[in-house]
């Protein structure tokens, strides 16, 4: 099949290059030149992994092309994919839909007859309900009597496994009361869904709509939740690895999602639960539930920044850190709404010295920290180490789990670990002399050896 698709963000351009490789032809618009450039040339954007060589092979097969040309990109197919960037408007939720809005005009005026607008991009529930509307008021100023189809068709990747996530989907959710549009996005995702039997439900557009906020605001639930248990098995003396292992295997809890940690990050669980609550008011409705989720998140990243002050006794003036893990999760560069960049801020405005590393983030970081004199990028987690007071771990890379503990205490002042994401066995780090706080399980002092 034929697709055009707008906006190469995140979704847009994983999409674009997942549905090249599994055979369709696809084109891609985006108004920046400088990143359609890179793309044309078979530079990658992004940092995920198996995404560069997806790209490099669906280019050579002329599976996929990349364009500024907007009036091409909408005469290539009859299928029209709105990838673009719908950003939080301001710290309340409301989403800016000004991008959105030019796409949906823009295909709108030009597509031909029977065309299907497919919205990828994460929008609040009842927008295409206004994008149907909206087309109906085009065609009524300028007379055109163009049948179309708008589909509401949320796409469900996490940053670090996008490509394995497109590719092995657990369902693909298809809003639409059109036969016909449902058959074609089918039609669409059937190399992927069909081998593997996943479901393709079909429902009204704002049920679609809405399963993306729901889908992610569940996780977020889930991971407020554990930090909020992680609290109190700190207050009270249990330790919440053991507890979680307890509770996991009720299949009906499930481990995913299930890791305390500094609270959540990122472009998507932040933002979506934001837009939801607001949206939610907008309706007279108080979603008690998803504020406290928001509130126990921002405590925890708060908690964690403070219990770093409180164990160096607020005396961070020339005191080292070593921070691994820069990014908001593993296996990106993406540092929105990461807590590292906080506890860098903090810790840096206090006076401390910061000796970052990060596999992927630290050209990003480099950038966003420019401004820091203390702040110093390392080449690897080793230098980082050189000197250091405190080693605090902030995601969970896979080269972090081997630790040197010869290394740790040759090359530390006084070897403290600092583990928000509970990466390591309290008992090995502390019988190799290694001070441990993680969460949930508290602080242990090194055994001396
Ligand atoms: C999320 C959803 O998972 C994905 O389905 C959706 O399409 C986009 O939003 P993403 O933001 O990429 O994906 O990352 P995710 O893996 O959900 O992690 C979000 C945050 O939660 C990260 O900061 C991560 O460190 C944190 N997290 C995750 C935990 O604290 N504990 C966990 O057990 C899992």
């Amino acid at each position: 099949m034929k697709i055009s698709i707008y906006g190469v963000g995140y979704v847009g351009l994983v999409s674009g290059v997942c549905f090249a490789s599994t055979g369709h032809q696809v084109m891609c618009y985006d108004i920046e030149a400088e990143k359609i450039s890179m793309l044309q040339q078979g530079q990658t954007v992004l940092y995920e992994p198996d995404f560069f060589d997806l790209l490099a092979g669906t280019l050579e097969k002329k599976a996929i092309e990349f364009t500024t040309d907007l009036e091409k990109t909408i005469a290539f197919s009859d299928m029209h994919l709105i990838c673009v960037g719908t950003p939080s408007e301001d710290n309340n939720g409301k989403a800016n839909l000004t991008y959105l809005i030019q796409a949906i005009e823009n295909i709108a005026l030009h597509a031909r007859d029977h065309f299907i607008m497919i919205i990828k991009s994460t929008v609040p529930v009842g927008t295409a309900q206004k994008a149907k509307k909206r087309i109906e008021e085009l065609f009524a100023e300028q007379n055109k009597d163009t049948a179309f189809h708008v589909v509401s068709c949320p796409e469900f990747l996490a940053q670090g496994s996008a490509v394995k996530n497109f590719l092995h989907p657990d369902r693909v959710v298809v809003g639409t009361d059109s036969s016909y549009a449902f058959d074609r996005v089918k039609e669409l995702y059937a190399p992927v869904t069909q081998e593997a039997h996943v479901p393709v439900i079909q429902m009204r557009n704002s049920s679609a709509e809405l399963t993306k906020y729901a889908s992610n605001l569940f996780l977020a639930t889930k991971i407020s939740y554990m930090n909020e248990i992680s609290r109190i098995a700190e207050l009270i003396g249990a330790d919440i690895a053991e507890t979680i292992q307890g509770m996991v295997a009720d299949k009906r809890i499930g481990s995913a999602m299930s890791n305390p940690g500094c609270g959540f990050g990122g472009s998507c669980l932040p933002k979506d639960l934001k837009a939801l609550i607001y949206q939610s008011e907008m309706y007279n409705h108080n979603p008690i539930l998803l504020k406290a989720v928001l509130e126990v998140n921002v405590e925890q990243r708060r908690f964690f920044i403070s219990k770093v002050f409180s164990l160096c006794e607020f005396n961070v003036k020339d005191k080292i850190f070593a921070i691994w893990g820069l990014s908001f999760k593993p296996n990106t560069d993406d540092l929105r709404e990461a807590v590292s960049c906080d506890l860098i801020s903090a810790l840096a405005k206090a006076g401390g010295q910061i000796h970052a590393y990060d596999p992927a983030a630290g050209p990003n970081a480099k950038i966003k920290f420019q401004s820091f004199s203390n702040f110093t990028l390392c080449e690897t987690k080793e230098q980082s180490l050189k000197d250091a007071d405190f080693l605090i771990v902030m995601a969970e890379w896979s080269e972090f789990y081997n630790l040197d503990y010869n290394l740790l205490k040759s090359s530390m002042r006084y070897p403290v670990l600092i583990d928000c994401r509970n990466m390591y066995d309290p008992k090995m780090i502390t019988q190799h002399g290694v001070a441990y706080f993680s969460i949930g399980r508290g602080f242990l002092p090194g055994a001396a050896c």
